[in-house]
């Protein structure tokens, strides 16, 4: 298990002088993944599209909030140039686990029809919303659609998807960092962090 890297210390303080109804108590939150090993993961992930990608540039889409900062370095690690578009997809609602509903907003401001799409996710879990995300793509006329993850809990999988990249597969913890969120809190850290809500309680209850 890794230490809080001096980022993530320096960002969870000044989230907790913000909030001050939320502070956290720092060394309890366990990293699962560096920063640097996600950069490094995603730069071995793009290096692997532009590979068997071919001539033809692929449509790269990512679903935020959560995939945003995976996709930008899957973008760099592609050249810099391709857009990145945004989809979002929403089923988690406040809470840590899935409501089974998968609502889906925006998309590509190109047409698919005909081009490969690759979906940039941040972590595939019970799978739904990847999947109604590949089936939407595929009714849109898509040659194929791609899922490129940065995370993926396996032992969580409800609908069965193909992971063509995965960066790194976890157990089933509850993440946050690195762009992933509970209730909209804690994208900013730069690492992918356990969310352990007894941590945040004590914490809390300690400074009330
Ligand atoms: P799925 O549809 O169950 O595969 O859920 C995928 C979506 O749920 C992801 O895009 C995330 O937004 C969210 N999600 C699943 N697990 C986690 C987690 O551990 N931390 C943060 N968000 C998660």
């Amino acid at each position: 298990m890794h230490r809080a890297s001096p980022k993530t210390l320096a960002i969870l303080f000044s989230l907790a002088q913000q909030h001050k109804h939320l502070v956290i108590n720092v060394p309890k939150f366990r990293i699962l993944i560096a920063n640097e090993q996600i950069v490094r993961r995603a730069r071995e992930i793009a290096n692997q599209i532009q590979r068997e990608m071919g001539d033809e540039p692929p449509v790269l889409v990512s679903v935020i909030e959560g995939a945003r900062l995976f996709a930008r370095q899957i973008q760099l690690g592609l050249g810099g140039r391709l857009p990145v578009h945004e989809i979002r997809a929403a089923s988690y609602g406040k809470g840590t686990t899935s409501s089974g509903t998968v609502q889906i907003s925006g998309g590509p401001s190109v047409p698919v029809a005909g081009r490969t799409v690759i979906l940039l996710e941040d972590i595939v879990d019970t799978g739904r919303t990847i999947a109604a995300l590949r089936e939407r793509f595929l009714n849109d006329g898509a040659r194929d659609c791609l899922v490129a993850t940065l995370l993926s809990k396996p032992s969580r999988r409800v609908v069965n998807v193909l992971l063509n990249y995965v960066g790194f597969e976890i157990p089933d913890e509850f993440v946050i960092g690195y762009g992933m969120d509970i209730a909209g809190r804690y994208r900013e850290l730069p690492d992918v962090v356990i969310y352990e809500a007894e941590v945040e309680q004590a914490a809390q209850s300690a400074c009330s």
